[in-house]
């Protein structure tokens, strides 16, 4: 008989995946799906092996900040798309950094794609579906109370530590970190620690060893850009591979 814990009853469900209660209080269960969206469900589909892809990749960057002394959600992948988590009250906010200029950034600012950001820029969006997930700045956090003003501080040096560590994470897979999306929760202590996941879904990652970047994130699905299913297979690989290197074990 096996001692995992096993799902009980289903917390949420999102847009990629599933989160269960176990039978113990204090670990959940996340199920990551094939399903994509874009652009806030308006844009629907899904990558044939993504689930997995994401599950396994991001077992192991949380893996891989732990060992840095970045304090995570993870806890074990149990399967090839599922993995236990700590149970966290997650704070609605998603947290992106960006090394260089892509997506909604050029859009809202007019910045050439690919122009490097240097120091890294930390934004912050509300988690609310019913309003697109808006920026907002750190005195709209305070007035919707959706952090203190010490919370966003902390949040923001984590955001950046953990840049530091996940650019070298995917140099080791030559892949570039253009930018990315976090999420954090708070246990019953109020200590802040990261969540979600890191994944092709929530990085953009570019192979810079052609004349042009090439593309090996979502963006293949959000904007027609080539196989998704191809690119997360070869993150996964590249992944993997780096893995297995004396460095990504240290
Ligand atoms: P953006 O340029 O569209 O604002 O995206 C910035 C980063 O955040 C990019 O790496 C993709 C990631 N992201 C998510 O993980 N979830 C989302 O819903 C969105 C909009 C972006
Ligand atoms: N997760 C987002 C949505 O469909 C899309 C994205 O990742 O760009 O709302």
């Amino acid at each position: 008989m096996s001692n995992l814990p096993t799902p009980q009853e289903l917390l949420y469900e999102g847009k990629a995946k599933r989160v269960y209660r176990t039978a113990d209080p204090q670990v959940y269960l996340c199920q990551y799906k094939d399903d994509a969206t874009a652009f806030n469900a308006q844009k629907r589909g899904s990558i044939a092996g993504k689930g997995e892809v994401n599950c396994t990749v991001s077992s192991r960057v949380f893996a891989y900040l732990a060992r840095q002394g970045i304090r995570n959600h993870f806890l074990a992948q149990t399967g090839p798309t599922e993995m236990q988590v700590r149970a966290l009250h997650i704070l609605p906010l998603e947290v992106v950094v960006r090394n260089r200029a892509a997506g909604s950034l050029c859009k809202r600012l007019g910045l050439e794609r690919g122009l490097p950001i240097e120091p890294p820029l930390v934004e912050f969006y509300y988690k609310n579906d019913a309003l697109g997930d808006p920026l907002v700045t750190p005195d709209h956090i305070r007035l919707l109370q959706l952090a203190t003003p010490e919370q966003v501080e902390v949040l923001g040096s984590l955001a950046l530590a953990v840049n530091t560590h996940l650019r070298d994470f995917w140099r080791r897979c030559r892949l570039e970190l253009v930018d990315f999306k976090l999420e954090f929760g708070l246990d019953e202590e109020g200590q802040i620690w990261l969540a979600d996941e890191i994944s092709p879904d929530t990085c953009r990652l570019w192979d810079l060893e052609g004349s042009e970047p090439r593309v090996l994130d979502k963006d293949l699905f959000r904007f027609d850009l080539g196989d998704p299913v191809a690119g997360y297979q070869e993150v996964l690989q590249r992944v993997l591979q780096a893995v297995g290197s004396q460095f990504l074990l240290s």
